[in-house]
């Protein structure tokens, strides 16, 4: 048991630890929580254990950014303290925060345990030093589950002010189905039900944890992780949001991210009015008592790159890396490629393959291979395939030799229209996130491949791929 009574203050050096990806100062993390953007600071809570690198009783970690790259760690926000926000399998779950009176409040799923099994209810802190500390509010709990809710499956409030009320979203499970509970307010106390928000009739599994919602360019936007879907991992419903019914009707139903590691999504809108949409880089499948392993000694756990969500005119979203990052950009490296012939295997030297990013320009008028594959992270017998597929229409990332831990391979529709495809590849020593096809193709994966596992391959399959440019960076 690495269990410590001492929240742990540094995790070591860790070749596999991120360097431009949020990691906790040591311990374990999850789900990026209470998100906002007030006077040029960007405020990151997330869900924490800080006396081991594994899941355990849930504090809120804290942090500030003003870039959205370089985060200062801050002391904990929130901590289980209370009767109902006490057990070592509860704590302070996850929510949301929104600013009122120059306070912030932030909602939370205060989880106790009542014979032996989770009890969920919805608690308030309220912040008068900006977001730094938190006195719980002594009306706690607010919401109790309401008759027909499992009162194991009841959380992740996500609150917004609508007109002349506030609204509250939760997750939650009836009868062994998934469903969101829409929850109003006028005073951010005393919340009444207003029912079950109706959904497209689509697999979203038994529980839809981490409800979001916003507006975006005129239209309403839904997210949620449901969780025992097999056809969605992080979905996202475009469309709108009646209060009243309540239902949402959605034009469009996508996935976030169509790769392992991608979870718990949540966002802000900051000064610039940009949506950004923050995400655990994980997923319960790498929980450690699920796999008996954890990556690290004293850490475990990322968050995804934020990504700004635009809507396009067909009512999908595309989600795009930061603008910031290329101010983490060593100098550009052009590589002199301008043709991989049928088999032809290049290796893009010079770049380090542990911190990069990539930008891969096809010729798409020009190419014809049926597929481009990249090899990365390759090395010591392990490798991550990225197969750009352009005949099949499908990017597939391949994990299957990638380290001792993931498996298997997940795919995404690739359009591929036009006459360049840009594909924009972001490493960072145990992660790769792609973002292709107008940022709508978007696949992340965790690999942790020993640090010789360095070498970047691009190579042609049945077929001539011919490039507009092979570019690279190194990230400082
Ligand atoms: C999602 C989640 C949330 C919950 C939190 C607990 O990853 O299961 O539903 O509030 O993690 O840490």
């Amino acid at each position: 048991m690495r269990q410590t009574d001492k929240p742990q203050t540094e995790a070591g050096a860790d070749q596999r630890r991120p360097r431009y990806h949020f990691t906790p100062p040591s311990g374990w993390m999850n789900d990026p929580v209470g998100l906002f953007f007030s006077e040029g600071l960007y405020h990151l809570y997330y869900q924490h254990n800080p006396y081991a690198p594994e899941w355990g009783a849930m504090h809120w970690g804290h942090a500030v950014s003003r870039d959205l790259l370089h985060w200062q760690h801050l002391p904990i926000a929130l901590a289980p303290s209370e009767p109902y926000d006490s057990w070592e399998a509860g704590g302070c779950f996850s929510g949301s925060t929104v600013l009122h009176g120059g306070l912030v409040y932030a909602f939370y799923t205060g989880v106790c345990g009542r014979d032996g099994q989770a009890y969920q209810t919805q608690c308030l802190a309220v912040s008068r030093d900006g977001g730094t500390t938190f006195e719980k509010h002594p009306a706690n709990p607010l919401i109790q589950p309401p008759p027909g809710v499992d009162p194991a499956q009841f959380r992740d409030p996500k609150v917004w002010r609508q007109g002349d009320a506030w609204y509250m979203l939760l997750g939650a499970r009836r009868a062994g189905r998934g469903e969101l509970l829409l929850y109003r307010s006028a005073d951010l106390l005393a919340w009444e039900l207003v029912g079950p928000l109706a959904l497209p009739d689509d697999d979203f599994g038994n529980m839809l944890e981490c409800p979001d919602c916003f507006t975006l360019d005129g239209k309403d936007v839904l997210m949620f992780s449901p969780m025992g879907s097999e056809s969605h991992k992080v979905v996202y419903l475009t469309g709108r949001l009646d209060c009243q019914k309540p239902a949402f009707e959605a034009g469009h139903v996508g996935e976030t991210d169509w790769g392992f590691d991608y979870y718990a999504t949540h966002s802000l809108k900051d000064g610039q009015g940009r949506r950004l949409v923050f995400a655990w880089a994980n997923a319960w499948t790498w929980m450690p008592w699920w796999n008996n392993w954890g990556p690290a000694e004293s850490w475990c756990g990322a968050l995804a790159m934020p990504r700004q969500a635009s809507l396009l005119p067909d009512g999908r979203l595309a989600f795009a890396p930061l603008e910031e990052l290329a101010r983490l950009r060593g100098p550009r490296q052009c590589f002199p490629i301008e043709r991989l012939a049928l088999g032809e295997r290049r290796e893009l030297s010079g770049v380090d393959g542990l911190c990069c990013e990539l930008l891969l320009e096809l010729d798409l008028a020009r190419t014809t291979a049926q597929s481009l594959l990249l090899r990365l992270r390759s090395g010591q017998g392990c490798e991550t395939l990225l197969r750009c597929n352009l005949a099949g229409h499908q990017l597939t990332f391949d994990r299957t030799r990638a380290d001792a831990y993931g498996k298997g391979v997940r795919s995404c529709p690739l359009r591929a229209e036009g006459e360049t495809l840009r594909l924009r590849v972001f490493i960072d020593c145990s992660s790769i996130e792609v973002f292709t096809d107008g940022d709508t193709a978007v696949m992340s994966g965790n690999v942790y491949a020993p640090e010789q596992a360095c070498h970047i391959y691009l190579e042609a399959e049945q077929g001539e791929v011919v490039f507009a440019g092979v570019t690279g960076w190194d990230i400082k």
